[in-house]
C-alpha cells in the first residue's frame, strides 16, 4: 500500500512547512504512558517525522512508520537522532511488527495527524497486544486546517481556496469535535481508558508559510504548476492583506488511551 497523496513535491512542501509539535506535547505522552529509555514507541503515519522527533530523545527507540516513501524520505533526511528507524507499512500492517518487537514490547502506538486515513475500530484493539501494561494509544492532531480556522485571514483563504479548486472545502483531518468523540468512544470500546489534553499557543505565519501548508495538505495533482505558484502566493498575499500581522491559535490536540 502507498499513500500517493503525500507523494512527489507534497512530501516536500509538508516537511518545510508543517509545524513540529512542542516539548508539551511529549510531556503528556511521557506521563500518560510512564515513558523512559526503556521504552519502545511506534509513530505510525510519522509522515515526515514531526512528533518522531519530540519523542526520540524521551525513549530507547522511536520506529516511524508510512506507507509513502517520499515522505519516509524527508523524515530521514530531517532527523539527526540515533534511536530512530523508519519503516515503510500502513495500519494495516501493525500485526507485522510483533514478531518483530515481541507482544507486549511497544510503550507507546502514536498517530499524529493521521488517524483519518486509517480504519481506527481495527486499528485499536489490534495496537493493544503491542503494548505494554500502562502504554497505550495517543491520537495527536496539530491545529485546525489553516483555511478552517475562525479568523477573518482563515475565511479568505478558504473562499480563494474554494475557488481555485471549484470546490467547497470542509475536511477537518480528524481535529472536529465529532471525530474526536468518536475516536474517544472506539478507544473506550477496545479497552482503553481514555483521557484528553488540550496544548494551545499563539503563532505568527507568514504568507509563504500559509501557502507552504496549503500545498502540503493538496494532492500532488492539484498543485498549481512550478511557474504558476509566484502568481499564486501573490493572489494569497492581496486577499490576506486586509488582515494584518497574520496569526494563530494553534490547538495540539493529544487523545490518549491506557492500556
Ligand atoms: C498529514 S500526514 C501526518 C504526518 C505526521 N504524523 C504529522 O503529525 O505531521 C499523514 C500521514 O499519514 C500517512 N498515511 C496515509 N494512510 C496511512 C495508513 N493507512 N497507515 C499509516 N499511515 C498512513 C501518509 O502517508 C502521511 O504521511
Amino acid at each position: 500500500m502507498t499513500a500517493p497523496e503525500f507523494g512527489g513535491e507534497v512530501s516536500e512542501y509538508y516537511q518545510r512547512y508543517r509545524r513540529g509539535y512542542p516539548p508539551a506535547v511529549a510531556d503528556v505522552l511521557t506521563t500518560s504512558f510512564a515513558l523512559t529509555g526503556e521504552d519502545v514507541v511506534l509513530d505510525l503515519g510519522c509522515g515526515t517525522g514531526q512528533l518522531t522527533r519530540v519523542l526520540a530523545p524521551r525513549v530507547g527507540a522511536v520506529l516511524g512508520m508510512d506507507p509513502e516513501p517520499a515522505m519516509l524520505a524527508q523524515a530521514r533526511t530531517a532527523t539527526s537522532a540515533p534511536n530512530v528507524s523508519w519503516l515503510l507499512g500502513a495500519d494495516t500492517d501493525i500485526e507485522a511488527l510483533t514478531p518483530v518487537v515481541g507482544p507486549g514490547r511497544l510503550a507507546a502506538v502514536t498517530v499524529a495527524q493521521a488517524l483519518h486515513w486509517m480504519d481506527h475500530e481495527r486499528l485499536f484493539p489490534a495496537a493493544r497486544s503491542l503494548l505494554r501494561p500502562g502504554g497505550g494509544v495517543a491520537v495527536v492532531t496539530n491545529g485546525e486546517p489553516l483555511w478552517l480556522q475562525d479568523t477573518g485571514w482563515s475565511s479568505a483563504l478558504r473562499e480563494l481556496l474554494s475557488s481555485f479548486l471549484g470546490t467547497p472545502l470542509h475536511r477537518t483531518c480528524g481535529t472536529d469535535p465529532v471525530s474526536q468523540t468518536r475516536y474517544a468512544d472506539a478507544l473506550a470500546a477496545a479497552g482503553y481508558v481514555v483521557d484528553s489534553q488540550v496544548i494551545s499557543y499563539d503563532a505568527a505565519l507568514t504568507v509563504e508559510e500559509i501557502v507552504g501548508g496549503v500545498f502540503s495538505a493538496m494532492n500532488p495533482s492539484q498543485l498549481p504548476a512550478a511557474d504558476e505558484r509566484p502568481a499564486f502566493t501573490e493572489r494569497v498575499r492581496e486577499a490576506l492583506s486586509p488582515f494584518g500581522p497574520l496569526r494563530e491559535q494553534v490547538r495540539v490536540r493529544v487523545l490518549t488511551g491506557t492500556r
